[in-house]
């Protein structure tokens, strides 16, 4: 069996065991324990979340005082301790809703860590995929900038390629003091896919 083979396999039983839906669920702890992302009380929103790996980590990592809303296109299974939503972060009126969500209860409605794990429906042109998720994570970046708090973090899935220079420059641009690409462990060496870990945002 090659090395990447039985790393994939290692996080999926992994996550069988553990109880967590997805494989994705290791990525999110491995660059939280880099960065240290999720503290206890956090307002988190995850963007496409679905099956909810990254919803049930963030979930127990803010615990009770905390809030986690996740929104995906899909239908999500509820987690304990969170919010999902359906729609697309495309769509003008998913800020609001998401705003709606996190400020229910209470009075805060701003986001202490944005995340997005974002991925489209993959073509195989590896050109138009790249393009594609790009321009996701450009909806995903102006609903951070409209939600984070001053100081706050996001976590953005990327394809590599083309554009993603440029994208880096869109987060430093946006506001967040540092943007680091990193790439987890868990996340297949094999597979384009790296997240931009920006953090210190400095609302303007
Ligand atoms: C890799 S999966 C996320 C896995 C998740 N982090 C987990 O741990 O379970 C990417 C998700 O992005 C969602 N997605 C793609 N386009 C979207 C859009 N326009 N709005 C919301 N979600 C979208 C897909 O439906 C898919 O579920």
């Amino acid at each position: 069996m090659r090395l990447q083979d039985a790393r994939r396999d290692h996080y999926r039983r992994l996550a069988k065991d553990q109880g967590y839906r997805s494989r994705a669920a290791y990525k999110l702890k491995q660059l939280d324990d880099s960065y240290r992302l999720l503290k206890k009380g956090y307002r988190v929103v995850d963007i496409g979340c679905a099956p909810g790996g990254w919803v049930q980590v963030a979930a127990e990592h803010v615990g009770p005082t905390g809030r986690v809303v996740g929104i995906d296109l899909k239908e999500v299974e509820p987690v304990a301790n969170a919010i999902i939503l359906q729609g697309s972060i495309t769509d003008p009126l998913t800020p609001a809703r998401i705003a709606d969500a996190l400020g229910e209860g209470n009075e805060r409605s701003v986001a202490d860590v944005v995340l997005s794990d974002l991925a489209p429906n993959i073509s195989g042109m590896w050109e138009v995929d790249h393009a594609r998720q790009i321009d996701l994570t450009r909806s995903a970046l102006a609903l951070a900038k409209s939600i984070l708090r001053q100081g706050g973090s996001a976590v953005f899935k990327v394809f590599e390629g083309e554009f993603l220079k440029e994208l880096k420059a869109e987060m430093t641009a946006a506001g967040f003091q540092k943007v680091l690409v990193s790439k987890p462990s868990a996340s297949r060496q094999e597979s384009s896919e790296l997240y931009l870990v920006c953090l210190n945002f400095a609302k303007n």
